[in-house]
Parts: C-alpha cells; structure tokens; sequence
C-alpha cells in the first residue's frame, strides 16, 4: 500500500511541475521571447522552431510581446525566474532588448539573438541571414530592371536593427548609380514597426508629393510592400513601377506572379529556425556552437551564424519557394489561371 502511495504522489508531483512548464524531458527548458506574432513568417518561425526544440528533447515556453518594449522586456525577465537554461529573443527593439542579457547572464543563462541582433550587450551569439546582402540583392533586381528613374526609399521599422542593415545592404548597388544622376532618390521614410498601414500613408503622401512621378519603391520587406502596392492601385499604378519586398510572405508571391509586386527575397525560415532550435540546445547544454561570421553590436563582435537570403520573382517562384514546401502551387497561383501556371 505505501509503496503506490509513494509513487502516486511522486506522480503528481511531476504533473503539476510540468503544468508550469517547468519540467522538460531531458531537462532543457528554452525561454523564447518575440517582438510579436502579426506577421506570418513569425508564426512559421515559432512552430518550426518549437517542433524541433522538441524534437531534442527541449520544452520551449514562448512569449510573443506584440510590439511593446516593456512587455518584452518583463516577459524576458519572467522567463528567466521561471528558470530557463537559455534565452532567445527576437527582440522588439535591439537597443532596449540588449539590456536583458546582463539580466540572463547573471542567472547563468545564455542568450541567442534570433534573427535580429540584440545591441550594446554581451549576447553570446547572433543567427541570422546576411541582411545587408539581402538589401544588395533587392537592390541589384530594382537597378537591372530600372538603372535610371526615380526611386523612393521606403525602409523598415527603425527600432529594428534589421531594417539599418537592408538599407545598408541597398545603399552599396545604389549610391553608384545616384552619384551618377542616373537614380534620383525622391523620399526615404520608415515604416513603423514594419505596419502596412504606415507604408500605405507613406506611399500615398509621396505619389502626392510627386504628382504620381515615381519608377520604383524600394521596399525592405513584404508587409511594408503591401502598403505600398494598396497606395499604388488606388492611382491604378499597380504593377507599373517596380517593388521589392522580404520574406516570401504568401501574399506577396502571390502578388509576385500576378505582376504588382517584382520580386521578394526568401529566406528559408525552416533553416533559421531549425538552427535556432538546434543551437538553443547545444547553449544550453554548454556546447560549442560553429559559426561563420562576428557581427558588432555595438559592444563587441558578436559570434555570428549568417545563412544566405533568395532572391525569388516570377521565373524561379516554383525552383524556390514551391520547391521547398514553403508554399503550395495552387496558393501561390490561386489568383492565376491554371493555364497560365509555369511547369512544376
Ligand atoms: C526583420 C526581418 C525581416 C522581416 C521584418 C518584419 O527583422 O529580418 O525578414 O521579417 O523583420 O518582421
């Protein structure tokens, strides 16, 4: 009779810590905090790094912050007292963000920056693609097609480290050509938080501004492209003037083949994020971790993992992004008629 009283209550024991998360089969508990979870490469990043966290045998707790530094930050904290072995952040904003590592560190729990760096801080790794060949490759698709016009610059959220690299990335095609006088440079805004809302009104102001004169809009990512795409159809502009975009979003391939949108860039999330996972993992358990690059943050180098971004349009939409199982055929060219669909 005591001996399965003993277990039993062993049993509950163990039920009730794992209800909080608490527990992990090996032990491992990964603390994942995220600016926020509205735009869909977010969602693919959570669920692909989370099934293959747990995959390894880790428990992943994740937080998405929707956009609010503070709430970021005190959920990063909480994670870190609900006993984490490692943190990883995609951070809201990189400059408040940095302040969390100190925080971890002296719980002895070691920080990745996920996908966006973490700055003025001594986080112990950077995974990422290369952002500023990302804004070179949008850059370079924009001029071959357009090497004279005027270009409106239209960058990312400006708390998002991201968006300064793309635009770096950008700046080296086309600082050449503008010193040239072949590409005027009609406006360079920022979009807030990366909203579709924001480029929309940017985009509308600026068509004002420019009595609808503008050649191209160099887009850092597809949401903001979006925006964009919405102010242009309203002056039945979609499709005339060049757009570039990030992420392969489904909506944007699909305004990729349809011709209102010229080209993304993919970036294979189920690389990033299985990587994350696998290198949460070996941080946690105090392993080395390969890396191929040091990016500053401000602090230091920072010892960096870079994977190589995709320019996708519409003659390699099925090599690429259907080829991976990224998305479907019929989803990308739902808007298409089958006839008119490319070999698969
Ligand atoms: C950036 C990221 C881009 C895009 C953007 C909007 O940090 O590198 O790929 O996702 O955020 O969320």
């Amino acid at each position: 009779m005591r001996k399965s009283i003993v277990i039993s209550t062993l049993l509950a024991v163990v039920l009730f810590l794992g209800s909080f998360g608490v527990m992990a089969q090996d032990g491992i508990t990964i603390g994942l905090s995220m600016d926020n979870l509205r735009l869909e490469r977010w969602q693919h990043d959570r669920d692909i790094f989370v099934e293959r966290a747990e995959e390894l045998g880790a428990e992943v707790l994740v937080q998405s912050a929707n956009g609010d530094d503070m709430v970021q930050l005190s959920q990063a904290e909480n994670l870190i007292t609900q006993g984490i072995d490692v943190l990883v952040v995609v951070p809201h904003n990189g400059q408040v963000m940095g302040s969390i590592v100190r925080e971890a560190h002296a719980n002895d729990v070691p920080v990745l920056a996920y996908d966006r760096m973490l700055m003025d801080s001594e986080v112990d790794y950077y995974l990422s693609f290369d952002n500023v060949r990302v804004g070179e490759l949008q850059a370079e698709f924009l001029v071959e097609r357009q090497p004279e016009g005027k270009y409106f610059l239209l960058g990312g959220s400006p708390t998002d480290n991201n968006a300064k690299l793309f635009r770096e990335g950008q700046m080296n095609v086309l600082q050449p050509y503008i010193d040239e006088g072949k590409i005027e440079v009609v406006g360079d805004q920022w979009a807030k938080d990366w909203l579709p809302q924001e480029a929309l009104s940017i985009i509308e102001n600026a068509l004002t501004a420019n009595n609808n004169d503008i050649d191209v809009i160099v887009a850092s990512n597809d949401s903001t492209a979006g925006g964009a795409i919405e102010a242009l159809a309203e002056q039945g502009l979609a499709g005339e003037v060049l757009v570039s975009g990030q992420d392969a979003d489904l909506a944007a391939v699909q305004r990729v083949v349809e011709g209102t949108q010229t080209m993304t860039i993919y970036k294979p999330i189920q690389n990033l994020a299985t990587s994350g996972a696998e290198i949460a993992v070996k941080m946690a358990r105090g392993e080395e971790v390969e890396t191929n690059g040091a990016i500053n943050n401000g602090e230091y180098d920072v010892p960096s993992i870079l994977l190589t971004p995709v320019q996708v349009h519409k003659g390699n939409m099925v090599d690429t992004v259907i080829e991976d199982g990224f998305h479907e055929m019929e989803e990308v060219y739902k808007n298409v008629p089958e006839s008119e669909w490319p070999e698969q």
